[in-house]
């Protein structure tokens, strides 16, 4: 079995008067597709956040290549990873200066930003946007946009928190397709939230159910959609019995 490259481990989150994620001990491997399901405020954001390292726990450790995350590491830790969310959340500016943004940040020359912001546009087949202004973007052309920005920074873990929910189907199945392709292609570790059965079982090779702030299943994901426990028959069970 290979190395974790994200442990958590005695996750606690809790809101002043209940508990909304408790994990005893959770494993990302590298260049895993993970799925994570679980019905609306199951904590599935909330966990995606934690291995993200957007917020540190209040009870807890989260571990990084068998390291301690500590507030002295997390800047640096989480500068590997990239998250996309549902809204694509781009800056008022052209779609070529909202891809550049994070290299920008970090200060890459001029011609190193270029060149990567041409080779992802044209991954996500989007070079034909590149002078157009991110905010009178479709749906489906934004999130192309947002994966590209956050690829361009070949993060180590891509985080995706349900950012197909809101395309229509043919628009979904292609960004899932080229996704995919991108993911395996780079070897990217990916954490992918989705309410779409068909989607985590198109993308994932692993897979855990989250109920009420706890994992109730993990497995792969074929498994967990062809022997689904208690909890997770209660959640998936009738349609994946249609669909398997
Ligand atoms: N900052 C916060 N303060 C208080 N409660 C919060 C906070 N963030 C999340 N919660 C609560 O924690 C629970 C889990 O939220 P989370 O966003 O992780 O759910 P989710 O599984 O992603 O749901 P959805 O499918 O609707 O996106 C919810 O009950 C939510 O209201
Ligand atoms: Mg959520």
């Amino acid at each position: 079995m290979k190395e974790p490259l994200i442990v958590l481990e005695n996750i606690n989150i809790r809101t002043r008067d209940r508990s909304i994620l408790s994990i005893p001990r959770f494993e990302l491997f590298p260049g895993e597709a993970l799925g994570v399901m679980g019905p609306n405020g199951a904590g599935k954001s909330t966990l995606l956040k934690t291995m993200a390292l957007l917020d540190l726990p209040g009870e807890g450790t989260v571990f990084y290549r068998g390291k301690k995350v500590t507030d002295h590491s997390v800047l640096d830790v989480r500068r590997r990873f990239a998250v996309a969310l549902q809204q694509s959340l781009l800056l008022d500016m052209t779609v070529h200066q909202n891809i550049a943004i994070g290299l920008k940040l970090r200060h890459r020359s001029r011609r190193e930003i270029n060149m990567k912001v041409e080779h992802w546009m044209e991954v996500f087949k989007i070079s034909h946007l590149a002078r157009k202004q991110a905010l009178h973007l479709s749906g489906g052309e934004a999130q192309r946009v947002n994966l590209a920005r956050a690829m361009i920074l070949e993060p180590e873990v891509l985080f995706l928190d349900e950012p197909f929910s809101a395309l229509d189907f043919p628009t979904k199945v292609q960004l899932l397709k080229d996704i995919k392709q991108v993911v395996s292609k780079t070897n990217t570790t990916t954490v992918f939230i989705s309410h779409d059965l068909t989607e985590i079982k198109y993308f994932t090779q692993r897979m855990a159910i989250i109920m009420g702030g706890e994992i109730k299943q993990a497995g792969s994901t074929a498994e967990v959609l062809s022997e689904p426990n208690a909890y997770a028959a209660s959640f998936i069970g009738e349609w994946s019995r249609l669909l398997t």
